[in-house]
């Protein structure tokens, strides 16, 4: 009697104590709490290799895709491998304390050409109690352009596991792998709650969320994904195509001239610009045509910085020379050459058919793994899984006119007898795209000041998948200048914002003109350009 009664009493104290942060962030709660380490198929987990710390009172500011936030976390990484190639895969995640977990996962990626953002997007899901996690791909230690430097096993052979893991299966083993750890930890698999899972990424990190929407219906309950590297193979090579009009022109624009259509002065130049700059400036706004006056691609908004034209300086030549984009540079090299390297050595005989046919060239070879423009996405609608797509207007990277052509590619694809505005409503159920008039590369521009921008997203994407909140204007903040901290909405493709009352209002209209400017025939090719 008496010590089953004690046994009781010690039942109950363990019963009652709520594990906090320190409990659960060490190797041996967390190898005992770990999913089988062969729950997925082909994939042996390595709970040996768990490594955890506690990580307090630690703060973020200033980051432009979630708002400031001061969070304590659990840094859990671990490795795993592929059965038969013996290689060795870092996964990354942040676990914030059991008394802030909302039964939430969100999985993150990378820029350039990395697969991750190193410790930038990971604290994105700290402020929403989300386990958040990232993937090194099994290609090491994060720097800028690293993947690349792992596409080849030697000059000449490709090495496609690296590429394919890049392409989409690294982000959808981190995420399969962590959702099922996260629902470990947290006793979900017990308890039989739902784990509601989400992406967030720009850029690269954009295309990668596509690469997992695409294809794995079910992955995830919402994405949020800000101005996509898709269409891998016509992004990556016209990056270069300021570079060949510069070539064309033979005219290497100084700094002043290159950053800006107008020129903003510099101490070593006295604000005029050019004719030849003005040329350069306006053939790269045409955009990339081959010699026979097809279009290859589009080009970025006027309103935006030429930094894909910008020049080095040669202090022996006393000289601007040509300074190849490496984004573009790298693909062509590695991908298309099969050679080992971060950019091409030189540009030379590069013509404008050149770059349309690297483009075919690219896209023929790359169509299932790096291209990502996959337009039918049926399978995710079904499953009710909700997408927040944005771009900046003034994006100087990927031009704001690649993601409205795959809006309106899957429109069409998905919609077809249905008319525009009926197309658009069924779309808009699932999808939705805004342009944030002003922004940036996934980012806010310093040259617009008083531009709004999307920051608080996941929290919109919540809202939308767990309470049903349909975001018909994307909410967003002024993030500098003299209106900080204002919040604007952004309207939703393809309504268009116009101000009124003097500037004092703005309004979402339907403006066929304005449409029609963000449509673009890309005749150069026979096959369809999703
Ligand atoms: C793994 O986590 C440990 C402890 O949090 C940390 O010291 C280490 O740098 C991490 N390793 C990698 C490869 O991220
Ligand atoms: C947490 O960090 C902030 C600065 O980021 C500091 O002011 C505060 O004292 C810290 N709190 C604790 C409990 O360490
Ligand atoms: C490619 O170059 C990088 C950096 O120079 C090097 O680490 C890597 O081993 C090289 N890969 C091959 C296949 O030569
Ligand atoms: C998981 O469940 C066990 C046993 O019921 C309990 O002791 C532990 O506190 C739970 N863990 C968490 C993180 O809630
Ligand atoms: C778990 O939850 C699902 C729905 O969320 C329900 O269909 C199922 O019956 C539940 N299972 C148990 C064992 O409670
Ligand atoms: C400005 O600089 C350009 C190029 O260096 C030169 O041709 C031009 O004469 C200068 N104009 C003035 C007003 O100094
Ligand atoms: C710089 O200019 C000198 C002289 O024209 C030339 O020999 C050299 O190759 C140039 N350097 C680069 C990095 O282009
Ligand atoms: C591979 O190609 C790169 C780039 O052309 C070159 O620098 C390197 O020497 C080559 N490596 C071998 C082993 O041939
Ligand atoms: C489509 O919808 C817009 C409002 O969103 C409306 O102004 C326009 O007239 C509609 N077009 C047609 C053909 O109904
Ligand atoms: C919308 O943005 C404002 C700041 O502009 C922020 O205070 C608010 O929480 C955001 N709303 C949502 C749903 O995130
Ligand atoms: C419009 O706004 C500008 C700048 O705020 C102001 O100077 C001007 O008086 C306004 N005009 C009217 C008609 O209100």
């Amino acid at each position: 009697m008496r010590s089953s009664a004690l046994l009781a009493g010690v039942a109950l104290s363990t019963a009652v104590h709520a594990l906090d942060l320190d409990d659960i962030c060490t190797s041996s709660y967390l190898a005992a709490h770990f999913p089988a380490v062969d729950f997925y198929p082909g994939i042996t987990l390595n709970p040996g290799s768990i490594a955890a710390s506690v990580v307090l009172n630690a703060s973020v500011t200033g980051n432009v895709f979630y708002p400031d936030i001061t969070f304590d976390y659990c840094d859990v990484n671990f490795t795993y491998s592929h059965d038969g190639l013996g290689d060795s895969v870092v996964l990354t995640y942040w676990l914030p304390s059991p008394s802030n977990f909302e039964n939430r996962f969100l999985a993150t990626g990378g820029g350039g050409y990395a697969i991750n953002s190193g410790t930038n997007s990971l604290p994105g899901g700290m402020g929403y109690g989300a386990v958040a996690g990232d993937t090194d791909g099994g290609f090491g230690p994060i720097f800028e352009d690293d993947a690349v430097l792992d596409f080849l096993v030697a000059n000449g052979t490709r090495n496609w596991q690296n590429i394919y893991m890049f392409g989409y299966e690294a982000i959808h083993e981190m995420t399969v792998i962590g959702k099922e750890f996260t629902k470990t930890v947290f006793n979900m698999t017990t308890n039989n709650a739902t784990l509601y899972s989400y992406y967030q990424g720009c850029s690269e990190g954009g295309r990668e969320g596509w690469s997992q929407v695409q294809r794995y219906a079910d992955q995830f309950d919402g994405a949020t994904i800000g101005a996509p590297a898709f269409r891998f193979a016509f992004q990556q090579v016209q990056h270069l195509y300021s570079n060949v009009v510069e070539m064309d022109f033979d005219y290497y624009p100084p700094p002043s001239a290159a950053a800006t259509p107008f020129g903003a002065a510099t101490p070593a130049q006295n604000g005029t610009v050019s004719a030849q700059a003005i040329a350069v400036a306006q053939k790269i706004l045409d955009g990339l045509h081959t010699t026979d006056g097809k279009r290859v691609y589009f080009t970025y908004t006027s309103s935006s910085t030429f930094t894909d034209a910008q020049t080095a300086y040669n202090a022996t030549s006393q000289s601007w020379e040509l300074d190849i984009t490496s984004l573009g540079g790298s693909f062509v090299e590695v991908l298309l050459d099969l050679k080992n390297g971060s950019n091409l050595e030189t540009l030379e005989g590069v013509t404008y058919d050149t770059l349309r046919d690297w483009i075919w060239e690219g896209w023929n070879q790359y169509n299932d793994v790096l291209m990502t423009n996959w337009p039918d996405l049926t399978p995710v609608k079904q499953a009710g899984a909700k997408i927040i797509h944005f771009h900046g207007e003034s994006d100087y990277s990927i031009p704001t006119a690649s993601s409205v052509r795959y809006f309106e590619s899957v429109r069409q694809i998905m919609n077809p007898g249905l008319s525009y505005n009926a197309s658009i409503e069924a779309q808009n159920e699932f999808y939705r795209l805004f342009l944030v008039p002003g922004g940036s590369h996934c980012n806010y521009n310093t040259a617009e000041p008083n531009g709004p921008w999307p920051q608080t997203n996941l929290a919109v994407l919540i809202d939308w998948v767990e309470n049903g909140i349909v975001p018909v204007t994307l909410n967003a903040t002024v993030l500098q200048g003299e209106n900080i901290g204002t919040n604007q909405q952004i309207c939703g493709w393809p309504l268009r914002p116009y101000w009124t009352n003097n500037g004092t209002t703005m309004e979402c209209v339907y403006d066929q003109t304005s449409i029609d400017s963000w449509m673009y025939d890309l005749d150069a090719f026979n096959m369809p350009v999703y």
